[in-house]
């Protein structure tokens, strides 16, 4: 179903009847003054929030509904003194959705973002690493189609549809850049391993559509479950003919070495140079996200430091204000 009406156009309604797909963000029961009890319902899209009730057949849709979830509810829309009133009808369950009318994603669109990750892939040379990024990237459909549109993380850098792409593809050119200047850097396999290293956040995280750790995230992690996917493929790939046992364990270590230390999650640290630098490029994008949403907050707060910062473990210095005059 397609959505035609989003929180920001309801207040356009009043007075109409309609039937829509939002996310209930939250639900409480409520009493009225005479005893009656109603339904308060946070209702939600990529516009923003609105809250609605329901007076009638409330024990029918409690039960129907799923924190979190979208669904498809049928609601009026009126105006109650100068407030915009919106009455839930009837909600219903819905399968497919756009995720796009939810949750914020990368300014890139999806096809953009594949066509840099095939043409990263088609450069390169080594014939092992190129078949097996062709085998988990470009075979399989339904991998690429959930990894264009995944988060990078819940919260801390890249947490919007499209974010993981993003943030690999970064890592990924960088990569490409940085063994023209260090020639001693094997380039193909610091690619590989650019575009490999968070391919677990796959099925670490989810859209409910908010970004939640799925229970294999929670208890995996995806260093592990990205470790799980690669050697699977490459399994399959020794299945067909060969791939080399020591290129093996040189992917696989910069899947698990790349967040650099044990109390980072990593099992073991980076033990050759490509690994060393992938966890470096991993933390140097990240990092750099962070500082960039500080500093674009920085017009709104109009201070000469950000908030502190839990993941970066401090305040940011953003500059003596901008003259907004
Ligand atoms: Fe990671
Ligand atoms: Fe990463």
């Amino acid at each position: 179903m397609e959505k035609k009406f989003f929180i920001v156009d309801l207040q356009n309604q009043i007075g109409k009847e309609l039937e829509d797909l939002f996310q209930i963000k939250d639900m409480q029961i409520r009493s009225s003054k005479d005893g009656q009890s109603y339904l308060e319902i946070l209702l939600a899209d990529i516009t923003g929030s609105q809250t609605a009730r329901a007076f009638e057949n409330v024990d029918e849709i409690k039960v129907k509904i799923e924190r979190g979830r979208v669904h498809r509810i049928k609601l009026q829309v009126y105006q109650f003194s100068d407030q915009l009133g919106i009455k839930v009808l009837d909600v219903y369950k819905v399968g497919e959705y756009n995720l796009r009318d939810f949750v914020p994603s990368s300014s890139v669109d999806s096809e953009r973002l594949e066509g840099e990750l095939r043409s990263i892939i088609k450069k390169v040379e080594n014939p092992d690493l190129k078949l097996l990024l062709k085998r988990i990237f470009i075979d399989d459909n339904e991998l690429r189609k959930k990894f264009l549109l995944a988060p990078a993380a819940k919260m801390n850098h890249h947490d919007y549809s499209g974010g993981l792409a993003e943030h690999t593809l970064q890592i990924a050119r960088v990569s490409e850049m940085i063994s023209k200047m260090y020639v001693i850097i094997d380039r193909d396999l610091l690619v590989a391993g650019a575009l490999l290293h968070d391919i677990g956040k796959v099925f670490e995280l989810e859209y409910t559509p908010d970004i939640e750790y799925t229970d294999e995230g929670k208890l995996l992690g995806h260093l592990i479950i990205g470790y799980e996917l690669v050697s699977k493929k490459i399994h399959e790939l020794e299945f067909m003919g060969k791939f080399p046992e020591e290129l093996r364990m040189k992917i696989l270590h910069m899947v698990l070495s790349h967040h650099g230390e044990q109390q980072y999650g990593s099992p073991v640290k980076p033990m050759f140079l490509e690994a060393q630098i992938l966890h470096f490029l991993d933390n140097l994008d990240a990092k750099a996200y962070m500082f960039k949403k500080a500093y674009d907050l920085r017009s709104q707060n109009n201070a000469r430091w950000s908030e502190y910062s839990k993941p970066l473990g401090r305040s940011i210095y953003l500059g003596e204000p901008e003259d907004t005059e």
